[in-house]
């Protein structure tokens, strides 16, 4: 290893004083040459468009990747020293967050406006769905700023999404804008930072704007979510369960673990022929990845724990005899119908702490419910 004289300083200073978050610049980080270090112009806040002055993050009509999309390498560290506080968190929001902007990217270069149109939906749809992409390249550069001088801003993956057609892609919109919105319930109790965690609720706001835009517009059903959206502790848990999307061995190799930490817990999720999926009924448990399956210990009580608003329920579950017998459990039926509940399975009642979880948590869309089930049998939930 090479050792410049800065970073040589920055060591030793770091040795002497490791409380004082001594941080010394870098003259030039060791980029592995298989990047162009373009992406390194954006350890510079202030370089390129700035959201909340720019247009570009409300009104770009390219269908190509706009700014800071369109430079997929990481950023590399330009400073010597100790991470900053909450750098983890913003890590894992803006991995999280490279998702969500492929997500949009994709379906904007999938489908035309006239897709939407004859499938039913206003002549809008198309535009809104750009005017999300360009919030969502906002929210990019966002949290790339969050991220100290410190530590690497992660890259672009590849990503594949389980949608064919416009109403598909619409439906699992949907979800992942409610489940963004019950992440952040549990990702803003992270930040030691306060004005961490007012940004996170800001930009919660934000989808929780694109979700009531997708059930005024395009499901025609009201956009209120009940009294108090669904708060979910266990933040790194949802964020876990998008890895599915990514594809094996495709993300920058400097990249960080996502999430960090992770449990790798099994995923959950209802049986394909499910009906229903609102309150009340009765559902197969499944756990779809065959490589990581639940082991329940013979002599230990395990619970269906829901949470839908404020509360959670927790439902005894017998998993004797798993996997030759089913598992079935009955989704709380004294919950309203709206927003989403957010299932998984403890070991311990009311999962007290992230620990207690053995499996899930599985998002269940309740509003509109008649999609939930559609999603079920496209393997999108
Ligand atoms: C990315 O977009 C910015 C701003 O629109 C532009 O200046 C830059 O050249 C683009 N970079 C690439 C690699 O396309
Ligand atoms: C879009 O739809 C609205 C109402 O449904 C209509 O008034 C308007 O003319 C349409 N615009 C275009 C460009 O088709
Ligand atoms: C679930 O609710 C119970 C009280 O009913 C509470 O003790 C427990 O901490 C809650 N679990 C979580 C993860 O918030």
């Amino acid at each position: 290893m090479l050792f410049r004289k800065s970073s040589l300083l920055a060591a030793v200073l770091s040795i002497l004083f490791p409380s004082m978050g001594i941080s010394a610049p870098i003259d030039a980080p060791e980029i592995p040459p298989r990047y162009s270090g373009e992406a390194q112009k954006l350890a510079d806040p202030t370089y390129g468009p700035i959201p909340g002055e720019s247009d570009l993050y409300n009104y770009y009509w390219g269908t190509g990747r706009p700014f800071p999309g369109n430079i997929s390498d990481p950023i590399f560290p330009t400073r010597h020293g100790p991470p900053g506080p909450d750098d983890w968190t913003w890590q894992n929001l803006l991995s999280a967050e490279w998702l969500i902007f492929e997500f949009y990217q994709q379906g904007i270069e999938a489908f035309s406006p006239q897709d939407f149109v004859k499938a039913g939906m206003p002549n809008t749809t198309y535009r809104r769905l750009m005017e999300i992409r360009n919030n969502e390249a906002g929210h990019l550069r966002i949290f790339q700023n969050q991220i100290s001088p410190t530590s690497i801003k992660p890259g672009r993956c590849q990503y594949r999404f389980p949608f064919t057609e416009p109403v598909g892609y619409l439906a699992l919109m949907t979800v992942l804008e409610i489940s963004s919105m019950a992440f952040l319930t549990g990702l803003v109790q992270q930040p030691t930072i306060s004005f961490g965690k007012g940004a996170m609720l800001a930009i919660a706001e934000v989808e929780t704007r694109h979700e009531a835009w997708a059930l005024i517009d395009i499901w025609k059903t009201s956009p209120f979510g009940g009294p108090a959206d669904t708060i979910f502790p266990f933040a790194n848990e949802i964020l876990d369960s998008t890895n599915a999307f990514i594809i094996p061995g495709s993300c920058p190799p400097e990249n960080p673990e996502f999430p960090h930490p992770r449990q790798k817990l099994p995923g959950l999720t209802a049986g394909k022929n499910t009906a229903s999926l609102v309150p009340g009924s009765n559902i197969k448990l499944e756990f779809p990845d065959p490589k990581n399956q639940p082991r329940f210990d013979l002599y230990k009580q395990y619970y269906a724990v829901f949470f839908h608003g404020v509360l959670n329920v927790s439902v005894e579950i017998d998993t004797k005899g798993f996997p030759g017998r089913e598992i079935w459990v009955t989704i709380p039926k004294g919950f309203e119908t709206k927003g989403v509940i957010v299932a998984l399975i403890a070991d311990v009642w009311g999962a007290p702490g992230k620990e207690s979880v053995v499996a899930g948590p599985a998002v269940i869309l309740e509003q509109p419910s008649r999609l939930a089930t559609a999603l079920l049998k496209n393997g999108g939930n």
